[in-house]
């Protein structure tokens, strides 16, 4: 067993862990924060997003003993004072889950690209999120949503609403993939 202490949501946790144990695991069956998930079991699906150090990583390509010592963000830690994450508040008001399992995942990956670029093209929102797969929406409505987050952290004027709930009768029909 190793002895580790990651951060994780802002509170600092001490366990022993087995060196093979996968960060998402760690995450999952010693400290609960069942919000970050598993999607598959060949680091493809990018369902089990989280930031490192404030970066986007795959917790189930991550060692839980490779976060000793470092902070970890999951969905779970991304709201404040009961107020949503822009992102988390974006994906809601633009429709941009059906199913929800990647969302968690696809949030991480859009707060992590916005940090990079808070001024990003529609080019660089499909490459930030090419790491995260969704077989529901047709990314159309994921792309508007971040799209959405930069422009009225900018201070820009939102997107109407109406166009985004056409946007989400349009999604079932999308299927255009982000990569
Ligand atoms: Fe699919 Fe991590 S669970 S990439
Ligand atoms: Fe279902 Fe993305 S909303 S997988």
């Amino acid at each position: 067993m190793a002895s580790i202490s990651i951060t994780v949501d802002g509170v600092r946790y001490d366990d022993d862990v087995e060196p093979r144990t996968l960060l998402v695991h760690h995450l999952r069956e010693t400290l609960g924060k069942v919000g970050t998930v598993v999607g598959c079991d060949t680091s493809n699906c990018g369902a089990c997003t989280v930031l490192l150090n404030g970066r986007s990583v795959k917790s189930c390509s991550v060692l839980a003993v490779q976060a000793d010592g470092q902070e970890v963000t999951t969905i779970e830690g991304l709201s404040q004072n009961g107020e949503l994450h822009p992102v988390q508040r974006a994906f809601h008001e633009r429709h941009a889950l059906q199913c929800g399992f990647c969302t968690p995942g696809m949030i991480m990956s859009a707060v992590s690209l916005l940090a990079d670029e808070p001024n990003p093209s529609t080019e660089e929102i499909r490459e930030g999120i090419e790491g995260n797969l969704c077989r529901c929406t047709g990314y159309q409505n994921i792309a508007r949503a971040i799209e959405h987050t930069a422009t009225t952290s900018r201070g820009g004027v939102a997107e109407p609403a109406a166009e985004a709930t056409s946007a989400a009768a349009a999604n079932s029909e999308t299927q255009e993939v982000a990569a």
